[in-house]
């Protein structure tokens, strides 16, 4: 009797954690980390030239205009497919079609045309090959026509240009809207985030700056007065540089630090008490925002004054997400708009020494963790040595002994 029970028991578990693994792959796993919206569910449909010009890659946009074109050569739209972490994850994604129509989103740039999907399941696309497609193109990321080129028109912010190229005003040029499609990235079904895997839209509205009339342009395109053309009048235009996390010029801009001791001197035996004020200065939205990989720390380190360290504390700053089994946000930190965090080190001066001691505070902004940098080069092909952390304040204390 017993012998003929064991198997038994062994099928049905096998059967029942069949029965959950299908489950779960069919309604609960996701093979990216957000859900679809319709503004980026279909990629940019195919753009032809519009009359009056040779070609829609931005070289043939820059010959006119030039400035506007050098800058966005920097930026990390024009970076969106050459950029090897976004190339490093993709890898690690299977190159999931859906990735390209916010990274390179017109039909120009994709080898591929999607038909639609099997059940509405991102991970079954109905693919044909795209006799339209241009590989160079694609190498533009996110180029001018990406937004500027739509049915053979050029669309743009104003109602009186003359231009060599037919133009139409598009209101959206002046509103968040027309940052919302890719920057407003929604989570899926049983993905439980606090606003979205990347809601930089959603931490910006309500806040004190959209409450004043900004706009993300007012921070990212930032105003000039110049032509936009290649003789044209002198208008006061977007410079197209957005920059971010990237660059930490644009970091620096968005923290205030502030570190303050207890006591101006100290005897051997007290105990020094450090505290350091980080304040969202100069962001619209919650720092940090966008890609859920980002992070700052906040490091304090006593240190001997001949580099070594005696003591260290480190804070982080940031979103700890449970990514498997399911997606859930279990915490977040981030500091939003005009608010602060304040982070405390205590050191207790010894008996025997204490001069030449300094407290060091370092803040750091970090695009991703080491430990995933170190994956993406293992596993996922990345080679380039761009930077992925940069310290974006630092300041020394020396520790003063006295009465
Ligand atoms: C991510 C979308 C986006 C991309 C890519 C983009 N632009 Fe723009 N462009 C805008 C927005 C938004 C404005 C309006 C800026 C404002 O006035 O606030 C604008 C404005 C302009 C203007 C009017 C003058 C000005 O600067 O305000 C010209 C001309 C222009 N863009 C040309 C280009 C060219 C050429 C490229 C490629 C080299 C390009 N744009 C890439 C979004 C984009
Ligand atoms: C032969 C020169 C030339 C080329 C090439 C050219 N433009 Fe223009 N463009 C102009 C001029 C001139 C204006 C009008 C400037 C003004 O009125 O301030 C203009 C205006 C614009 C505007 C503002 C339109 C509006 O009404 O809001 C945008 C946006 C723009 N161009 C984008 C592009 C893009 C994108 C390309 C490439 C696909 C391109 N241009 C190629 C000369 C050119
Ligand atoms: C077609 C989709 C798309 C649109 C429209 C778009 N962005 Fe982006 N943006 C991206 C992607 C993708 C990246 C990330 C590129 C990368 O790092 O590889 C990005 C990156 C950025 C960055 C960070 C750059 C850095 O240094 O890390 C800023 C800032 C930014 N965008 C601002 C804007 C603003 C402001 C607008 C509206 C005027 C806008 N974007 C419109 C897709 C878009
Ligand atoms: C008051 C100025 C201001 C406004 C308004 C603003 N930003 Fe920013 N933004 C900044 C500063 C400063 C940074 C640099 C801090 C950072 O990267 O965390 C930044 C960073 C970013 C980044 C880079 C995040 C990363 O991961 O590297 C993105 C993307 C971005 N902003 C998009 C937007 C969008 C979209 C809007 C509009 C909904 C917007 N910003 C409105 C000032 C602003
Ligand atoms: C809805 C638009 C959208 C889609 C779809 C999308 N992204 Fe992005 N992606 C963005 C935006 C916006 C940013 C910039 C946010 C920031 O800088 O933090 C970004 C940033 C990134 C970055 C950071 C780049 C860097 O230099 O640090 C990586 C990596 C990335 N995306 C990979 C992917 C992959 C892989 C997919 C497909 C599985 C994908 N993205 C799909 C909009 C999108």
């Amino acid at each position: 009797m017993h012998k003929i029970k064991q198997p038994k028991l062994i099928s049905v578990l096998i059967i029942s954690f069949l029965t959950l693994y299908i489950l779960y792959k069919t309604f609960i796993y996701s093979p990216v980390i957000f859900g679809l919206r319709d503004d980026f569910k279909e990629a940019v449909p195919f753009q032809a030239i519009p009359s009056g010009l040779s070609g829609i890659r931005a070289g043939d946009c820059g010959a006119c205009h030039a400035e506007i074109y050098e800058e966005w050569k920097v930026s990390y739209h024009a970076k969106a497919f050459v950029d090897p972490f976004f190339q490093a994850f993709w890898r690690k994604d299977n190159k999931i079609w859906v990735c390209l129509n916010c990274h390179a989103p017109l039909v120009n740039q994709q080898p591929w045309v999607i038909k639609g999907l099997e059940g509405g399941n991102i991970a079954r696309p109905v693919k044909e090959s795209n006799p339209e497609y241009d590989s160079e193109f694609q190498r533009e990321g996110i180029t001018c026509a990406a937004c500027h080129v739509r049915n053979g028109i050029i669309i743009g912010p104003y109602e009186d240009s003359k231009a060599p190229h037919p133009t139409k005003y598009d209101p959206r040029f002046r509103t968040t809207e027309i940052c919302y499609t890719c920057h407003q990235v929604p989570g899926g079904p049983f993905q439980f985030y606090n606003g979205g895997p990347c809601a930089t839209y959603f931490e910006f509205e309500d806040n004190p700056y959209a409450g004043k009339g900004y706009t993300c342009q007012t921070c990212h395109m930032p105003r000039a007065i110049r032509p936009d053309a290649a003789g044209g009048p002198a208008r006061e235009v977007g410079r197209h540089l957005w920059m971010g996390g990237h660059f930490p010029e644009m970091v620096k801009k968005a923290i205030e630090v502030n570190v303050e001791q207890d006591r101006e001197k100290y005897k051997p035996g007290d105990t020094a008490r450090f505290t350091l004020t980080f304040t969202n200065k100069g962001a619209g939205h919650k720092i940090p925002t966008g890609d859920p990989d980002r992070f700052f720390t906040v490091r304090f380190s006593m240190t001997d004054g001949r580099g070594g360290i005696i003591k260290e504390k480190t804070y982080t700053i940031g979103r700890w997400i449970l990514w498997w089994p399911a997606i859930i946000e279990v915490y977040e930190n981030r500091v939003p708009p005009l608010q602060n965090k304040i982070y405390t080190f205590e050191y207790r001066v010894p008996e025997d020494v204490a001069e030449g001691r300094h407290l060091v505070a370092e803040v750091t902004y970090h695009i991703m963790t080491d430990r995933m940098h170190r994956k993406l080069k293992r596993k996922y092909g990345l080679a380039s040595e761009d930077g992925y952390s940069f310290v974006v304040y630092s300041k020394d204390v020396p520790l003063k002994m006295g009465d």
